[in-house]
């Protein structure tokens, strides 16, 4: 067979959460057109050999803050998604804390035309899901919004909730037209009930944090959401999941076949509470890395399939943010660009396969919110791929990363695996580290009825 097609990645290694084996990647219009026996006679516009590397489905983080509008000191389109396809990510989802929040089709439509001549990845957007805004939820999901972020808690961006007659009718109405409800499950009043112990505490140290932020509202506002999830058969997705407990009560929720899925972060799979000492604010994130044992249990549901994916929360902050005491500190950190590097370590030490990690980071997040051509490499399939040098082993250092903030906490750890080259709808974008070319990330819409339901 011969023909001529735009890029052809000779000797692949591909590993999607499906498919691994050596093949030659044909990539036509922006398409994965063939995957061809390696050596297949082709002729390609551009070649590329990833004779050595292996090959994934470009990672997908379904848990952004890109900080625009309003919020660019801390983060831009153009930075965020920079890092991202440094670190192999190719789609990222933003969330909707900017200023102003992300509330009516119209803001939606204004964010989205941000996108064009700045992203690097492709970007989509998430809707709040704010008080008094039920009747605008239809109008968000024409517009294109990927799901709804609903705040049970306090954090970043003051959103409040609505209440849970509203939102018993918000859900019915997500019921029917099968859009996600994305949930920052932890319940105010707890946190309310952990921020008066605190203050009769005396110090703030990181004990002092846990307490503030206390499992309990993790559980229960969890809780709370699956069984609203039950009673109106929404479907949704459970943000940074953090413990052992909130682990059960998903697992729960879905064996009653209710459609639940769930993201952890690196930043509970990789630290816990004992690494306070050493890493200080940068590893203060709402909610609180917690024990080891919930890491663990984190673990451990990653692989039993309650927690359904990895997303990184990526959520930068300024220095001067985060260099604050705790109780002050700015919650959040950067995630997109170690991501995959902390996992291919992972990999390394027998925790999780190469297919694992595609299958949390890219398969799974297309599958929940709408994107069946990403996620996969197979023909037909978008050509956003990622070509990684699995055999580097390398220290991570905050001063080479892409993000505005480039306070980490995994500042010195291992990193495995670097991403030689990034490739977004069969455009390298990132070459060793460098951008590539002109930013070409699109405002990407879920495809109508592309979203699978996760009910068992
Ligand atoms: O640590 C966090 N930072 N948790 C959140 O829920 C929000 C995020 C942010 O936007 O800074
Ligand atoms: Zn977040």
């Amino acid at each position: 067979m011969c023909w001529l097609v735009d890029l052809v990645i000779r000797n692949a290694k591909v590993v999607d959460a499906h498919f691994s084996g050596m093949v030659d990647i044909a990539i036509e219009g922006g398409d994965i057109g063939a995957l061809l026996s390696p050596g297949t006679a082709c002729t390609a516009a551009q070649e590329l050999d990833a004779q050595g590397c292996i090959v994934m489905p470009g990672l997908i983080d379904a848990h952004v803050h890109l900080r625009e509008p309003g919020l660019t000191h801390k983060e831009t389109i153009a930075t965020g998604t920079a890092a991202a396809v440094c670190g192999g990510v190719t789609t990222v989802l933003d969330m909707p804390n900017t200023a102003p929040p992300v509330s009516s089709p119209q803001i939606l439509k204004e964010k989205g035309k941000l996108v064009a001549g700045q992203a690097w990845a492709d970007v989509g957007f998430y809707a709040l899901l704010g008080p008094g805004m039920v009747h605008q939820l239809a109008a968000l999901v024409e517009v294109g919004c990927v799901g709804f972020k609903l705040f049970l808690g306090p954090t970043t961006g003051s959103l409040p909730a609505p209440d849970w007659g509203e939102l018993y009718e918000a859900f019915q109405i997500l019921a029917d037209l099968g859009v996600p409800v994305v949930v920052h499950a932890e319940d105010r009043a707890w946190v309310e009930c952990g921020q008066a112990q605190v203050s009769n505490r005396g110090v703030f140290d990181y004990q002092s944090f846990l307490i503030q932020r206390p499992k309990l509202g993790e559980v229960s506002a969890t809780q709370q959401i699956c069984l609203l999830a039950g009673a109106t058969g929404a479907p949704i997705h459970i943000a940074h999941v953090t413990s052992a407990e909130a682990v059960e009560v998903i697992g729960r929720a879905k064996s009653y076949g209710w459609s639940v899925t769930a993201e952890t972060s690196p930043m509970y799979l990789f630290l816990s509470d004992e690494d306070y000492a050493a890493v200080g604010t940068a590893m203060k994130v709402l909610p609180p890395v917690r024990g080891r044992t919930d890491q663990a249990a984190l673990w451990a549901a990653l692989r039993n399939g309650i927690i359904d994916m990895i997303a990184t929360d990526h959520a930068p902050h300024t220095p001067a943010d985060k260099d604050q005491d705790l109780a002050n500190a700015a919650a959040g950190a950067p995630g997109v660009e170690t991501l995959l590097p902390l996992l291919l370590d992972a990999g390394r030490q027998g925790r999780c396969t190469l297919a694992d990690i595609t299958r949390w980071c890219a398969y799974e997040p297309a599958r929940r919110f709408g994107f069946p051509n990403k996620g996969r490499i197979q023909p037909g399939g978008r050509a956003d791929l990622v070509i990684i040098d699995t055999n580097e082993v390398w220290t991570i250092d905050q001063s080479q990363l892409h993000s505005k903030s480039c306070v980490t906490p995994f500042h010195g750890r291992r990193g495995v695996g670097k991403a030689r080259y990034a490739i977004l709808a069969g455009n390298i974008v990132m070459a060793d580290g460098d951008l590539v070319g002109r930013p070409r990330g699109n405002w990407v819409k879920p495809t109508q009825g592309g979203r699978a339901s996760h009910a068992r």
